[in-house]
């Protein structure tokens, strides 16, 4: 059985207290929370304090620079993210891919060293609007995946899990039907079918994010491809966050 996870991108949201706030607020309402993995993405420059304080939640980083240590300046490294208590990392988002040009040869680079530090890649794909609107989403989803994941060889693919995120969905408030999702989610599997097996297409996790909310959380967790999602805007409200990891 793979498993169900729901994780907040908290983007670049919130001052220290705010973080602590919302991270001990999440806390203290999992205590009835069960069979479901959840992920909080806060800015890298609170996960140390988060990291102190008892949790369920695991702490992901949004970004890292795919290199052991040197003169990067204001970059952080795999090694220094794993080593404050990071154990999931996001590759790929598209904010990423499109305001700092973090191409597919560039996300490859950051998988392998994620695992290499044994982090768990949570890696995105989606396509822009135009890509949807020229019917060529799958394709170019695809292409996403071949490109920076699928040179993993069986063991490191089973380590990851994937999110699917339509741009045109992000932060916009326009949500994929729930047709859309499983549409994309199951051709995510068929792909994972047809380059590794079946037993491991079944076991990896497979995310929505996109508008995703405590409205529509539900009934695009109800697929039987969505694994659960990846969270933006609504993951910065404790309530509502909470509210998305109880509709499985
Ligand atoms: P929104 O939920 O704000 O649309 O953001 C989704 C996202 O980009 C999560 O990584």
């Amino acid at each position: 059985m793979r498993k169900k996870i729901v994780a907040g991108n908290w983007k670049m949201n919130l001052l220290n207290a705010e973080a602590i706030k919302l991270f001990t607020e999440i806390t203290t309402s999992l205590a009835t929370v069960k069979n479901v993995e959840v992920l909080a993405f806060p800015p890298s420059i609170y996960i140390s304090e988060l990291s102190l304080i008892e949790s369920k939640i695991g702490l992901g980083a949004q970004n890292f620079y795919p290199k052991d240590k040197g003169a990067f300046t204001g970059e952080i490294s795999t090694a220094q993210i794993k080593n404050i208590g990071v154990t999931h990392v996001l590759i790929g988002h598209s904010e990423r891919r499109a305001y700092f040009n973090e191409d597919h040869s560039f996300l490859k680079e950051k998988v392998n060293s994620a695992l290499d530090y044994s982090l768990t890649p949570v890696f995105c794909c989606g396509e822009p609007l135009e890509i949807r609107e020229s019917n060529t989403e799958f394709e170019y989803v695809k292409n996403q995946l071949i490109e920076s994941l699928f040179h993993l060889n069986e063991t490191d693919i089973q380590k990851c899990v994937i999110a699917y995120e339509p741009v045109w969905a992000i932060g916009t408030g326009r949500t994929a039907t729930v047709e859309q999702a499983e549409a994309m989610h199951a051709a995510i599997r068929s792909w994972l079918k047809e380059y590794y097996n079946e037993t491991i297409a079944a076991s990896i996790s497979i995310l929505y994010g996109g508008s995703c909310n405590a409205s529509n959380a539900k009934e695009l967790f109800s697929n039987p491809n969505v694994d659960g999602g990846l969270i933006g805007g609504a993951a910065l409200d404790a309530t509502s966050f909470l509210q998305i990891i109880k509709s499985f």
